[in-house]
Protein backbone atom coordinates (compact mmCIF):
# COMPACT_ATOMS: atom_id res chain seq x y z
CA UNK A 1 0.00 0.00 0.00
CA UNK A 2 1.14 3.55 -0.82
CA UNK A 3 1.95 6.15 1.93
CA UNK A 4 -0.23 9.08 1.36
CA UNK A 5 -3.62 10.42 0.44
CA UNK A 6 -4.55 10.28 -3.21
CA UNK A 7 -7.50 12.56 -4.31
CA UNK A 8 -10.42 11.19 -6.95
CA UNK A 9 -11.79 14.35 -8.16
CA UNK A 10 -14.65 14.53 -10.24
CA UNK A 11 -18.51 15.49 -11.09
CA UNK A 12 -20.03 12.09 -10.03
CA UNK A 13 -23.47 13.22 -11.63
CA UNK A 14 -24.71 10.58 -10.41
CA UNK A 15 -21.76 8.57 -9.27
CA UNK A 16 -21.57 5.17 -11.36
CA UNK A 17 -20.59 1.64 -10.79
CA UNK A 18 -17.16 2.28 -12.95
CA UNK A 19 -16.76 4.90 -10.31
CA UNK A 20 -17.82 2.82 -7.56
CA UNK A 21 -14.97 0.18 -8.93
CA UNK A 22 -12.18 2.51 -9.40
CA UNK A 23 -13.09 3.71 -5.84
CA UNK A 24 -12.17 0.00 -4.50
CA UNK A 25 -9.16 -0.65 -6.57
CA UNK A 26 -7.86 2.79 -5.49
CA UNK A 27 -8.60 2.13 -1.68
CA UNK A 28 -6.46 -1.01 -2.03
CA UNK A 29 -3.36 1.03 -3.33
CA UNK A 30 -3.60 4.23 -1.13
CA UNK A 31 -3.29 4.79 2.70
CA UNK A 32 -6.05 7.43 2.26
CA UNK A 33 -8.21 8.01 -0.93
CA UNK A 34 -10.69 10.84 -1.04
CA UNK A 35 -13.47 11.40 -3.53
CA UNK A 36 -13.58 14.79 -4.26
CA UNK A 37 -16.61 16.32 -5.76
CA UNK A 38 -16.38 20.01 -7.55
CA UNK A 39 -18.61 21.92 -6.60
CA UNK A 40 -18.84 24.80 -9.07
CA UNK A 41 -18.87 23.33 -11.89
CA UNK A 42 -20.51 24.77 -14.87
CA UNK A 43 -22.58 22.12 -16.32
CA UNK A 44 -26.17 22.79 -14.70
CA UNK A 45 -26.05 19.16 -12.67
CA UNK A 46 -28.74 16.72 -11.83
CA UNK A 47 -27.63 16.24 -8.68
CA UNK A 48 -27.05 18.69 -6.29
CA UNK A 49 -23.92 18.54 -4.40
CA UNK A 50 -25.65 17.79 -1.10
CA UNK A 51 -26.99 14.46 -3.07
CA UNK A 52 -23.82 13.37 -4.54
CA UNK A 53 -22.44 13.89 -1.26
CA UNK A 54 -25.07 11.72 0.45
CA UNK A 55 -25.11 8.74 -2.33
CA UNK A 56 -21.12 8.55 -2.42
CA UNK A 57 -21.23 8.09 1.61
CA UNK A 58 -23.39 5.48 1.30
CA UNK A 59 -21.92 3.78 -1.36
CA UNK A 60 -18.48 3.77 0.45
CA UNK A 61 -19.45 3.13 3.77
CA UNK A 62 -17.66 -0.40 3.34
CA UNK A 63 -14.37 1.37 2.56
CA UNK A 64 -12.94 2.35 5.54
CA UNK A 65 -10.00 4.32 4.04
CA UNK A 66 -12.30 6.33 1.73
CA UNK A 67 -13.15 10.18 2.75
CA UNK A 68 -15.96 12.26 0.54
CA UNK A 69 -15.23 15.92 0.51
CA UNK A 70 -16.03 18.56 -2.44
CA UNK A 71 -13.97 21.40 -3.28
CA UNK A 72 -14.57 24.49 -5.39
CA UNK A 73 -11.79 26.28 -7.61
CA UNK A 74 -8.73 24.78 -8.82
CA UNK A 75 -8.00 21.16 -7.93
CA UNK A 76 -4.13 20.99 -6.91
CA UNK A 77 -4.66 23.63 -4.53
CA UNK A 78 -7.46 21.62 -2.92
CA UNK A 79 -5.34 18.05 -3.52
CA UNK A 80 -2.07 20.67 -1.74
CA UNK A 81 -4.57 21.75 1.51
CA UNK A 82 -4.99 18.32 1.99
CA UNK A 83 -1.74 17.38 1.38
CA UNK A 84 -2.40 14.23 -1.41
CA UNK A 85 0.85 12.76 -2.83
CA UNK A 86 -1.25 12.29 -5.91
CA UNK A 87 -4.62 12.04 -8.21
CA UNK A 88 -6.41 9.19 -9.08
CA UNK A 89 -8.23 9.39 -12.28
CA UNK A 90 -10.02 6.46 -14.38
CA UNK A 91 -9.43 5.70 -18.25
CA UNK A 92 -12.18 3.75 -19.92
CA UNK A 93 -11.29 4.05 -23.38
CA UNK A 94 -8.78 5.67 -25.30
CA UNK A 95 -11.28 8.05 -26.52
CA UNK A 96 -10.55 9.20 -22.49
CA UNK A 97 -7.03 9.82 -22.80
CA UNK A 98 -6.60 13.01 -24.84
CA UNK A 99 -8.73 14.67 -22.31
CA UNK A 100 -7.08 12.95 -19.71
CA UNK A 101 -3.78 13.55 -20.71
CA UNK A 102 -4.09 17.35 -21.53
CA UNK A 103 -5.54 17.58 -17.52
CA UNK A 104 -2.55 16.24 -16.08
CA UNK A 105 -0.35 18.14 -17.85
CA UNK A 106 -2.07 21.18 -16.56
CA UNK A 107 -2.45 20.13 -13.18
CA UNK A 108 1.54 18.92 -13.56
CA UNK A 109 2.20 22.90 -14.81
CA UNK A 110 0.44 23.96 -12.12
CA UNK A 111 1.77 21.35 -9.57
CA UNK A 112 5.12 19.81 -10.30
CA UNK A 113 5.05 18.16 -7.21
CA UNK A 114 1.55 15.92 -7.49
CA UNK A 115 1.31 13.13 -9.81
CA UNK A 116 -1.57 11.85 -11.35
CA UNK A 117 -2.40 8.10 -11.22
CA UNK A 118 -4.70 6.45 -13.77
CA UNK A 119 -6.62 2.67 -13.25
CA UNK A 120 -8.60 1.16 -15.18
CA UNK A 121 -12.18 0.32 -14.44
CA UNK A 122 -13.55 -3.28 -14.69
CA UNK A 123 -14.07 -3.86 -18.38
CA UNK A 124 -17.40 -4.24 -17.78
CA UNK A 125 -17.83 -0.59 -17.22
CA UNK A 126 -15.59 0.50 -20.15
CA UNK A 127 -19.11 2.30 -21.49
CA UNK A 128 -20.40 3.56 -18.78
CA UNK A 129 -20.39 7.23 -17.96
CA UNK A 130 -22.16 9.16 -15.70
CA UNK A 131 -23.71 11.43 -19.15
CA UNK A 132 -25.27 8.43 -21.02
CA UNK A 133 -26.39 7.30 -17.64
CA UNK A 134 -28.51 10.46 -17.16
CA UNK A 135 -29.23 10.41 -20.86
CA UNK A 136 -30.98 6.66 -20.55
CA UNK A 137 -32.43 7.13 -17.39
CA UNK A 138 -34.49 10.94 -18.58
CA UNK A 139 -35.54 8.49 -21.56
CA UNK A 140 -37.24 6.45 -19.34
CA UNK A 141 -34.64 3.33 -20.16
CA UNK A 142 -33.38 0.79 -17.19
CA UNK A 143 -29.66 1.67 -15.67
CA UNK A 144 -29.65 -1.57 -13.62
CA UNK A 145 -26.22 -2.52 -13.69
CA UNK A 146 -24.91 0.16 -14.19
CA UNK A 147 -25.36 2.75 -11.33
CA UNK A 148 -25.59 0.97 -7.55
CA UNK A 149 -29.35 0.52 -6.64
CA UNK A 150 -29.20 3.24 -4.31
CA UNK A 151 -28.33 5.49 -7.42
CA UNK A 152 -31.13 3.83 -9.56
CA UNK A 153 -33.47 4.81 -7.22
CA UNK A 154 -32.38 8.46 -7.07
CA UNK A 155 -32.58 8.56 -10.48
CA UNK A 156 -36.22 6.99 -10.93
CA UNK A 157 -37.16 10.11 -8.38
CA UNK A 158 -35.46 12.65 -9.73
CA UNK A 159 -36.79 11.43 -13.40
CA UNK A 160 -40.38 11.31 -11.75
CA UNK A 161 -40.53 14.34 -10.33
CA UNK A 162 -39.14 16.27 -13.14
CA UNK A 163 -42.31 14.37 -14.73
CA UNK A 164 -44.58 15.79 -12.48
CA UNK A 165 -43.35 19.44 -12.32
CA UNK A 166 -43.47 19.40 -16.28
CA UNK A 167 -47.08 18.20 -16.64
CA UNK A 168 -48.28 20.73 -13.74
CA UNK A 169 -46.36 23.55 -15.66
CA UNK A 170 -48.41 22.38 -18.94
CA UNK A 171 -51.70 22.21 -16.76
CA UNK A 172 -51.03 25.57 -15.84
CA UNK A 173 -50.02 26.96 -19.48
CA UNK A 174 -53.10 25.01 -20.40
CA UNK A 175 -55.54 27.46 -17.77
CA UNK A 176 -53.98 30.58 -18.70
CA UNK A 177 -55.54 32.44 -21.42
CA UNK A 178 -53.65 34.39 -24.47
CA UNK A 179 -54.59 37.71 -22.01
CA UNK A 180 -52.99 36.63 -18.83
CA UNK A 181 -56.03 35.42 -17.58
CA UNK A 182 -56.57 32.22 -15.57
CA UNK A 183 -59.32 30.22 -17.52
CA UNK A 184 -62.06 27.83 -15.37
CA UNK A 185 -59.87 24.52 -15.36
CA UNK A 186 -63.89 23.03 -17.46
CA UNK A 187 -63.09 25.91 -19.91
CA UNK A 188 -59.91 24.22 -20.33
CA UNK A 189 -61.20 20.89 -20.77
CA UNK A 190 -63.41 22.12 -23.45
CA UNK A 191 -60.81 23.57 -25.49
CA UNK A 192 -58.58 20.18 -25.34
CA UNK A 193 -61.16 18.56 -26.69
CA UNK A 194 -61.83 21.06 -29.30
O1 LIG B 1 -15.75 13.79 -13.68
P1 LIG B 1 -15.24 14.94 -14.47
O2 LIG B 1 -16.35 15.91 -14.74
O3 LIG B 1 -14.52 14.51 -15.71
O4 LIG B 1 -14.16 15.69 -13.52
C1 LIG B 1 -13.44 16.78 -13.97
C2 LIG B 1 -12.70 17.45 -12.81
C3 LIG B 1 -13.67 17.86 -11.72
C4 LIG B 1 -11.67 16.49 -12.26
C5 LIG B 1 -11.97 18.69 -13.38
O5 LIG B 1 -12.88 19.45 -14.11
C6 LIG B 1 -11.35 19.57 -12.30
O6 LIG B 1 -10.42 19.18 -11.64
N1 LIG B 1 -11.90 20.79 -12.13
C7 LIG B 1 -11.46 21.72 -11.13
C8 LIG B 1 -10.85 22.95 -11.76
C9 LIG B 1 -9.42 22.70 -12.16
O7 LIG B 1 -8.56 22.41 -11.37
N2 LIG B 1 -9.19 22.82 -13.48
C10 LIG B 1 -7.90 22.56 -14.07
C11 LIG B 1 -7.74 21.09 -14.41
S1 LIG B 1 -6.89 20.91 -15.88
Amino acid sequence: MNKGIAIYPGSFDPPTNGHLDLMERGSKIFEELVVAILRNSEKSPMFSVAERLEMLRALTGHLKNVRIDTFDGLMVEYAKSMQAVCILRGIRAISDYEYELQMALMNRKLEPTLETVFMMPADKYSYVSSRLVREVAQAGGPVKGLVPEIVEHKLREKVTSAKQRETRAIEILDRIDLGGKELDPKETKRKKKA
